[in-house]
């Protein structure tokens, strides 16, 4: 079963962005460039052929650009997430609404879960859940429950180096994996083809198909190649003030499945 897409959400960047939790030492953001970035993603996203609602910035929550990490959108029902970061906790307000125009059916993780859907990787029916700062076992337990009772199923990975699962795995569809790091060897991983990112290009290990399309962040050549010696289409995109937040392509947006 493969995936796709027709609608993706995304948050514009707010001036608070510059204040964004951080562990990457690339310097503070620029934000007229990031604007400017964020623009240049969306219009990649059409291009994939999907429609995108652009919610307006949240000054009051400097990641909230990074609106991946509120909600799961599976074919059957949206989870609003309960952010592990406390400064990111708030973001989830007005997410059930902003739902509500695309499902009827909406799930909460609920303390002492948390969740953060950066962590959560969706692979046809099952999802691969990272057991994070952000995302502890009850969160994840949780968010299987709530799965299984719509059809789907869930199952837990514990990580090593990385902020989210994400951040050093994605799913291009066709039982393909581009994988960095600790996920390399890991035995639940072992069963997919998978495009190995050279551990200099770890940031790109955050690639996104769409629609058959892989958006790969600008200026890594290498993965760029194994991703197009693998048949894909890539498209880059330059993120580069949303690196220095640790924030990659998939961060940017929720995507909604069918
Ligand atoms: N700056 C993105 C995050 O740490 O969640």
């Amino acid at each position: 079963m493969i995936n796709s897409f027709t609608t993706a959400i995304v948050r514009l960047p707010s001036p608070e962005m510059v204040n964004g939790l951080t562990s990457a030492n690339l310097g503070r953001p620029d934000y007229t460039l990031a604007l400017i970035q964020h623009q240049r993603y969306i219009s990649a996203l059409e291009t994939c052929g999907l429609t995108v609602k652009v919610l307006e910035a949240n000054n009051r929550y400097p990641d909230s650009v990074f609106i991946e990490d509120v909600a799961l959108c599976t074919p059957a029902c949206a989870v609003i997430t309960n952010p592990g970061a406390a400064s990111r906790k708030g973001e989830t307000e007005g997410m059930k609404v902003v739902l509500s125009a695309y499902y009827q059916n909406i799930e909460h993780i609920q303390n002492p879960g948390t969740l953060e859907a950066g962590d959560v990787m969706m692979v046809g029916s099952h999802y691969y859940i990272g057991l994070s700062d952000r995302t502890n076992r009850q969160g994840a337990d949780q968010l299987i429950q709530i799965l299984r009772r719509y059809g789907m199923s869930g199952s837990a990975v514990p990580l090593k180096d990385v902020l989210h699962l994400k951040t050093g795995v994605s799913y291009l569809e066709n039982n393909s994996l581009l994988v960095s790091g600790e996920f390399i060897d890991l035995p639940e991983f072992k069963k997919f083809k998978r495009i190995v990112v050279p551990a200099n290009e770890a940031y790109a290990a955050n690639s996104l198909w769409i629609n058959g399309t892989v958006l790969v962040p600008e200026g890594f050549p290498e993965t760029r190649a194994n991703i197009e010696t693998a048949g894909y289409t890539v498209l880059e995109v330059d993120l580069s003030e949303f690196r220095k937040l640790d924030g990659g392509l998939s961060c940017l947006s929720l995507r909604l499945p069918v």
